[in-house]
C-alpha cells in the first residue's frame, strides 16, 4: 500500500492530513502531530483498557508531565515523527484515537524505535495497520533502515502487524518483552 501518493512532499518534514473511513463505516482524520495535541493525548490515555496501556507502555500509566507532552508533540519530522488520527469534529467533540511514531537512534541514524497505540473502540478496524504503514514509508523517506520495538511477548496482535511491514526478527529481552527488529530499507 502506498498511502503518501506525493513523496517529493517528504524531502523534510512529512506531513499528513486526510479523512479515511474504517471498516465498521466510522471516519476519522488521519494527520501528523503538532503541539496543539497535547490536551488529546493525555485525555485519550484515560480510555485505553489495562491491557493496551500494558502493551503500550510495558507498564501502567496514567498520565504524563508536561515535559513529556512537549516530548512527544513538538517533532522535526526527521529524526521523530508522529501520526494520530481524531474523530471529526461534526461527529462532536475531537477525540484522539491513535497514535503511532518512530523516534530516530542518536547511535545509528538508520535505524528508528517505533510505538503505536489504538484506543480500544477503534481496534480492529484495520487503523494500527495503515498507520504502522505510514511509519515504515515516512520513516524510509527519512533515510531510515530498520525499525525497533520492545514488545510484551502476549501482544501477538502486534507481532503479528509488524511481521507485515518487512522481515522482522523477535529477541527476548526478558521482564516478559521481547526486542523486534524490522528492515524497512
Ligand atoms: C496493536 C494495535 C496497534 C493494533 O491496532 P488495530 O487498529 O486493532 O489493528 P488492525 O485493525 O489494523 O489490525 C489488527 C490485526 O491483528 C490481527 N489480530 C488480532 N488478534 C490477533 C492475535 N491474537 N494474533 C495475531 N493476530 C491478531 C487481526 O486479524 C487484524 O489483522 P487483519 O487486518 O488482517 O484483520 C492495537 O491493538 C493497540 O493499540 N494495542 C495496544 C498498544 C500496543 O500493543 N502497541 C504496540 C506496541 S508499542
Amino acid at each position: 500500500m502506498t498511502f503518501l501518493r506525493d513523496k517529493s512532499a517528504l524531502q523534510s518534514t512529512p506531513n499528513i492530513s486526510e479523512k479515511i473511513t474504517l471498516r465498521d463505516g466510522r471516519q476519522v482524520l488521519l494527520r501528523s502531530v503538532q503541539p496543539k495535541d497535547r490536551d488529546l493525548i493525555r485525555e485519550s490515555l484515560t480510555t485505553l483498557s489495562i491491557e493496551s496501556n500494558r502493551h503500550r507502555f510495558l507498564s501502567y500509566r496514567t498520565n504524563f508531565s508536561d515535559s513529556e507532552l512537549k516530548y512527544l508533540t513538538e517533532l522535526d519530522g526527521k529524526n521523530h515523527y508522529a501520526i494520530g488520527a481524531t474523530t471529526l469534529p461534526e461527529d462532536g467533540p475531537i477525540c484522539g484515537v491513535a497514535i503511532a511514531r518512530w523516534i530516530r537512534n542518536t547511535s545509528d541514524p538508520k535505524i528508528a524505535e517505533w510505538a503505536i497505540i489504538v484506543t480500544d473502540s477503534f481496534q480492529q478496524q484495520g487503523l494500527g495497520g495503515l498507520m504502522l504503514n505510514i511509519l515504515a514509508e515516512t520513516a524510509r523517506s527519512q533515510g531510515i533502515e530498520k525499525m525497533v520495538g520492545t514488545l510484551a511477548t502476549d501482544n501477538f496482535k502486534s507481532q503479528a502487524l509488524i511481521e507485515k511491514i518487512g522481515k522482522t526478527k523477535f529477541t527476548p529481552i526478558g521482564g516478559g518483552t521481547f526486542e523486534s527488529e524490522t528492515w524497512i530499507g
